[in-house]
């Protein structure tokens, strides 16, 4: 744990110009700075930095944040890797804070776990080249499945004898207590006696970000119907398995660099693939694909590409793996191998350049995947054409990104000889059937004349939250002007007019608490809550607290949210500087106006729900209740309205 002063140290001391020119060639500009942007292709610099406001914002692909930010974003790092990487760079010393008792416990368990698992990586190198029983045994296998030295090094492969305890014994001798031994499933505890998980099997240590060894697979080296083909360390403190991906820690340069990871079964299948040359791949080994996986992949790059062997059971696991990875945002392809080929037996019998050739040109993106191979099934069945056309739209429904999701829609409906009209009704059916499911609340069924002229651009309006604008409005006002005075009129106790002076955050937070409103973006309630906790002790965050966030998404958002491109370019100067003037002096009718527009909305949608409920009762009492509630509504909204035209023709 850094301490919070050592936090706050490195932030001030973080010259943002200083920290971005690291990776970035600036060049001044008026009291800013310009490149090239590190996070997008582009030819002509439109990422700028401001040393004045210690932030960056690229005004092509969108990016900004902080010094903090620009690390974790650049370099992926985590919060705290990115605060020790600027401390480094300013010679500032971290002490981490003094842990308790329970978390040094932890600490030296989870260490003593990868020593553990260090030391028997050792014994299975030692034993596999340092002995004749490896040597003729596990070499042997390795050279016939034309493994080189440099990959056994590399990916530190090893072997463990046949006999019952050789490894435990060696590590007792070496003073590793059992009780870690058994943690991480080295040794296995069978009433008191103590013996080898692993023993006659080749094995492949599972390495994790920064190449520690957090656990074992091992093969057995001949097919024995009697015994699994693998067994694999157990879980442990130090190893997640639904978070783990085999040979991730050699992958990840690789992977960023070629902006794609290839996704295969088997550790064999993630070796051969980086002996031959293609080094942007791992495996999920064992497990099904985990989001927690794909999240890991996404750390590095937005496209995934399946690497499978074409049985059917493949097939099908294939078709989850790509919902869950569309689901992330993600961009996938699948590569197909020939009937009884796997990447590792293709990439063994194939020179390099007809491998990369093999995995580029059969590369297919997961519409015609999905679609060739369920038209493969129907054979011209009307019904089963049907459940197919089902079936990929509602993979299509999983697509965050509305635009894409159009794209899509495009090249299934000339896949499947089928009007884009029609996909595109189901599409939104599923849209709003999950949206219900999500929110409680159904858009409006769309008009048939509507539906003609559809976009998908609109679906995506109707997808977010309605009162999303207005929330940000008021996100934005609390951010930029939150300790600034806005005057009330009152009367005081004789009854004389006075102006009362109350901070914006002030009035804006208790406003909506009164009526007990929430922001349906969590990120725009979570600036809430905390602001609502600073006016609890009478203070007023400034816009430091929320730029230099330790939560990220809090950090970018607010930056954005600073950032009037005024300040930053000189030409938008002249265009926009009129606009802030106004916004400044009116203060007080842009607060009043933010809250109230918010309200309206809620209550614009409160109606609505009410109706959609009013439709579907059956109940006369219900009717009734509901019918009240719709009056109700109504009049608060007129009282609202009337109250937002006079604030805004005022
Ligand atoms: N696996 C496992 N237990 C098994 C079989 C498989 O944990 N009994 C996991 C292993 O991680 C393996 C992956 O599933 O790497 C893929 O299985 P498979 O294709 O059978 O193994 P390969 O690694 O490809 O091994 P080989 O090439 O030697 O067949
Ligand atoms: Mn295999």
């Amino acid at each position: 744990m850094i301490p919070k002063d050592t936090i706050q140290t490195i932030i001030e001391t973080a010259r943002v110009e200083e920290v971005v020119g690291e990776f970035v060639h600036l060049r001044k500009r008026g009291v800013n700075y310009i490149g090239l942007c590190p996070f997008h292709n582009e030819k002509t610099p439109s990422f700028t930095v401001s040393p004045a406001k210690g932030i960056y914002k690229c005004f092509g692909c969108g990016k900004a944040g902080n010094s903090v930010n620009f690390v974790m974003e650049h370099e992926h790092y985590s919060y705290p890797e990115a605060l020790k990487f600027i401390a480094k760079k300013y010679n500032i010393e971290i002490e981490e804070e003094e842990q308790t008792p329970e978390q040094i416990q932890q600490l030296n368990e989870k260490e003593s776990l990868y020593a553990v698992n260090e030391f028997a990586r050792k014994f299975f190198t030692e034993q596999l080249i340092n002995t004749e029983e490896g040597k003729s045994i596990g070499l042997t296998y390795y050279k016939e499945r034309d493994f080189t030295e440099k990959t056994i090094e590399e990916f530190q492969l090893g072997y463990s004898p046949d006999r019952w305890d050789a490894f435990t014994k060696e590590a007792k001798e070496n003073g590793y207590q059992a009780e870690f031994l058994i943690k991480t499933g080295l040794t296995i505890n069978k009433d008191g006696k103590h013996y080898d998980r692993f023993r006659a099997r080749i094995i492949f240590p599972i390495h994790n970000l920064s190449g520690r060894v957090i656990g074992f697979g091992g093969r057995i080296l001949k097919k024995d119907d009697k015994k699994p083909k693998y067994v694999n360390s157990p879980e442990s403190d130090i190893y997640n398995k639904s978070k783990a991906l085999y040979g991730i820690y050699f992958a990840k340069s690789e992977i960023i660099k070629k902006d794609n990871c290839f996704l295969v079964e088997g550790y064999t299948d993630v070796i051969s693939l980086y002996q031959t040359g293609i080094k942007n791949v791992v495996a999920s080994s064992g497990t099904s694909l985990t989001t927690d996986q794909i999240r890991l992949i996404k750390r590095y790059t937005p496209n995934i590409t399946i690497l499978y062997d074409g049985d059917a059971a493949g097939l099908k696991a294939s078709f989850r793996g790509i919902d869950m990875i569309l689901e992330q945002g993600m961009n996938v392809k699948v590569v197909l191998f020939p009937e009884g080929e796997d990447p590792d037996s293709y990439a063994r019998s194939h020179r390099t350049s007809e491998v990369e050739d093999y995995v580029t040109s059969q590369a297919k993106d997961f519409i015609r995947f999905k679609t060739s191979v369920l038209l493969e099934e129907t054979q011209n069945d009307p019904v089963k054409k049907a459940g197919l056309i089902k079936e990929i739209v509602q993979t299509i429904s999983l697509i965050p990104d509305g635009i894409t999701r159009s794209l899509y829609v495009k090249e299934c409906s000339s896949l499947l000889e089928m009007a884009e009209q029609t996909l595109m009704n189901e599409l939104n059916k599923r849209l709003r059937e999950k949206f219900k499911k999500k929110s409680q609340f159904s858009p409006p069924e769309m008009e048939q004349e509507n539906l003609q002229e559809f976009h998908a651009e609109k679906q995506i309006e109707i997808d977010i939250n309605d009162t999303e604008y207005q929330e940000r409005d008021i996100v934005r006002i609390l951010l930029n002007y939150g300790q600034q005075e806005i005057a009330f009129k009152d009367e005081d106790e004789n009854g004389h007019p006075i102006e009362v002076p109350v901070e914006v955050a002030k009035f804006i937070i208790n406003d909506i608490r009164r009526d007990s409103l929430s922001f349906k973006n969590p990120v725009f309630q979570k600036i809430f809550d905390e602001y609502v906790e600073y006016i609890d002790r009478d203070e007023i965050p400034d816009e430091n607290h929320f730029k230099n966030h330790e939560d990220t998404e809090i950090s970018t958002l607010s930056v954005n949210m600073l950032l009037s491109p005024y300040e930053l370019s000189e030409n938008w100067q002249k265009i926009v500087k009129i606009e802030v003037v106004t916004e400044v002096q009116q203060l007080k009718k842009a607060v009043v106006n933010s809250v109230l527009s918010f309200k309206a909305k809620m209550i614009e949608e409160l109606i609505f729900e009410n109706q959609q409920k009013l439709k579907k009762t059956e109940s006369e009492e219900d009717v009734m209740l509901l019918l009240k509630e719709q009056q109700d509504l109504k009049q608060i909204g007129r009282i609202i309205n009337k109250e937002l035209g006079r604030v805004v023709t005022k």
